[in-house]
């Protein structure tokens, strides 16, 4: 599974960077707010410190504006995935990058209907948000195993899974499980994985009983 990071932050990516974590970044407006800095300089020094694709998103919802501000964004980078939000417009948009050669990432998709439509517009990625769903009572991995059983009985498609709005490790295990190709988290959700209580115990009596041999390997 590709670990992509939901996030803008420099410092985190970096720091994913380090531990062999990072295999992209997704953006999105509300990230980009959140940031406080410049949209298109931000973008910038995330493809570069980031090897895999970094996704950064239309800010209109009319084609001609989207198309506008995707060519604009797509010559940022060589690694830049656009992404497009899931109307007619935006898969519009999506037909016509993939067909350029440019990475898509259709954004918003809450219905395995949607997926369908994404892959058949030659998205790259298509983001199902999960938490989003769990909010509203609607079990998100449910339409992760929908998506996957739908491509998977047509090869031809090449649109990869990526589960967005991942709000805690489970989502991660789960959609791992089920074979999704991608997940896309905040960076504190990737890092809970590290945790289990056995692991902490076990550690801390390893630590007293070698402190008791009186030994040192260095
Ligand atoms: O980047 C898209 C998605 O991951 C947003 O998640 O937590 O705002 O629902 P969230």
């Amino acid at each position: 599974m590709k670990f992509f990071a939901d996030t803008s932050d420099i410092n985190e990516i970096k720091d994913l960077k380090e531990y062999g974590l990072l295999d992209g970044v997704t953006t999105n407006p509300s990230i980009i707010a959140k940031s406080g800095k410049e949209f298109i300089p931000l973008i910038k020094e995330i493809c570069e410190i980031t090897d895999g694709p970094v996704s950064a998103e239309v800010a209109a919802t009319d084609y001609k504006t989207m198309r506008k501000e995707a060519d604009v964004l797509r010559n940022i980078a060589d690694n830049i995935a656009i992404k497009v939000p899931l109307t007619q417009d935006g898969l519009k948009v999506c037909k016509e990058l993939s067909d350029e050669g440019t990475l898509v990432n259709v954004t918003l998709c809450f219905s395995s209907g949607q997926a369908l439509l994404a892959a058949k517009a030659g998205a790259a990625f298509i983001s199902p948000f999960i938490g989003r769903l769990d909010d509203i009572c609607f079990q998100g991995l449910d339409l992760i195993a929908d998506i996957l059983i739908i491509y998977d009985n047509y090869p031809e498609y090449d649109t990869e899974v990526l589960v967005a709005s991942i709000r805690n490790p489970m989502h991660i295990i789960e959609s791992a499980k089920m074979g999704a190709h991608v997940m896309t988290a905040p960076p504190k959700v990737i890092k809970q994985l590290y945790n289990h209580p056995l692991t902490d115990k076990g550690l801390a009596a390893f630590v007293a009983d070698w402190e008791k041999t009186g030994q040192s390997i260095l």
